[in-house]
């Protein structure tokens, strides 16, 4: 399977998009009410649009093949700020050429089926060739986009919640789905990526701010495996692994594409992966580029290769 041909996907997360478009009072019941307040007092300070547009500068001048976007987008779910972000994801790039799962800032309050994050859902399409790999019924997500032997299974952990919740979790179904496409695409010798928003661990505060569901995509990820895993939502740099039957699984969480350095978050960053097949197995170089300060010139911060056997 050794190929000349490299892979390079970009990553993108929690861009929590500013501005804010002014609310009409009647939008501002319930969670709305304390989202915008926090987006003013605090949030929208730490989320300068400065900060993002020099990302997507410097990563638009960087060689690639696609870029993945996971989750929080908007901040509190407001439609015009839907709208904002089809625009924004319009220009960041094709729906061909980006996929975006939801986070829970795209689900903050509960929206119809044609309404909030399905705005995007071009963004959240499988590929025309994905159909052998899918379950006989299967909804929207898990999606499965194929770069040649890539394959990218976008999931979404994205629900409403109470104030103050922002949990995710991915349901029986997905799950289930999630289990038989990457069964499928083993057998058929792919590079399997899974990207979700929240990180696919069980953690402190589980019921607060993590998946809850973590415990069963952990087994799954353990069972069927999978080459890389990709996540959003704690707007922190994170290499950690998942063991699995054939190996260790690398989970890289990314932070977030607009932040200023904030308490012990760092300011924003972009990953790019760059998979190629070898002899023996898929290499895989982890080169994160970002900015230390606000003022400061985007660079390479970090670099990590790995190595998983077929
Ligand atoms: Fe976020
Ligand atoms: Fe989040």
């Amino acid at each position: 399977m050794v190929t000349e041909k490299t892979f390079t996907l970009a990553h993108l997360s929690d861009i929590h998009l500013d501005p804010m478009p002014r609310p009409r009072l009647r939008q501002l019941a319930g969670k709305r009410m304390i989202g915008h307040f926090n987006w003013h007092r605090s949030r929208k300070k730490i989320h300068p649009r400065k900060i993002l547009d020099k990302l997507v500068t410097d990563l638009k001048q960087q060689p690639f093949d696609h870029i993945a976007v996971s989750g929080d987008v908007v901040n509190i779910g407001l439609p015009e700020e839907f709208d904002n972000a089809k625009k924004w994801l319009e220009q960041l790039g094709s729906p061909q050429n980006v996929s975006v799962v939801p986070g829970n800032h795209d689900a903050y309050v509960r929206q119809g089926n044609d309404q909030g994050f399905w705005r995007w859902q071009q963004f959240m399409h499988s590929s025309k060739g994905a159909m052998p790999f899918m379950p006989a019924h299967h909804d929207n997500f898990p999606f499965l986009r194929l770069f040649g032997k890539v394959a990218l299974v976008g999931l979404s952990s994205a629900i409403p919640t109470a104030p103050f919740i922002a949990a995710g979790k991915l349901g029986q179904q997905q799950a289930a789905a999630l289990e038989h496409i990457l069964g499928q695409l083993d057998k058929e010798g792919y590079y399997r990526i899974v990207m979700l928003h929240h990180p696919p661990f069980h953690e402190k505060a589980q019921w607060m701010h993590g998946l809850r569901d973590a415990r069963k995509l952990m087994a799954i990820l353990h069972d069927r495996g999978a080459e890389l895993v990709l996540h959003g939502h704690t707007h922190k740099h994170l290499i950690r692994s998942l063991p699995s039957k054939k190996d260790d699984i690398p989970v890289i969480g990314v932070p977030s594409a607009s932040q200023f350095k904030h308490r012990h978050k760092p300011c924003a960053r972009y990953n790019l992966y760059r998979i190629s097949a070898k002899e023996d197995g898929w290499q895989m170089t982890l080169t994160s580029r970002g900015v230390t300060e606000l003022a400061a010139p985007i660079k390479q911060l970090d670099q990590h290769s790995f190595f998983s056997k077929y």
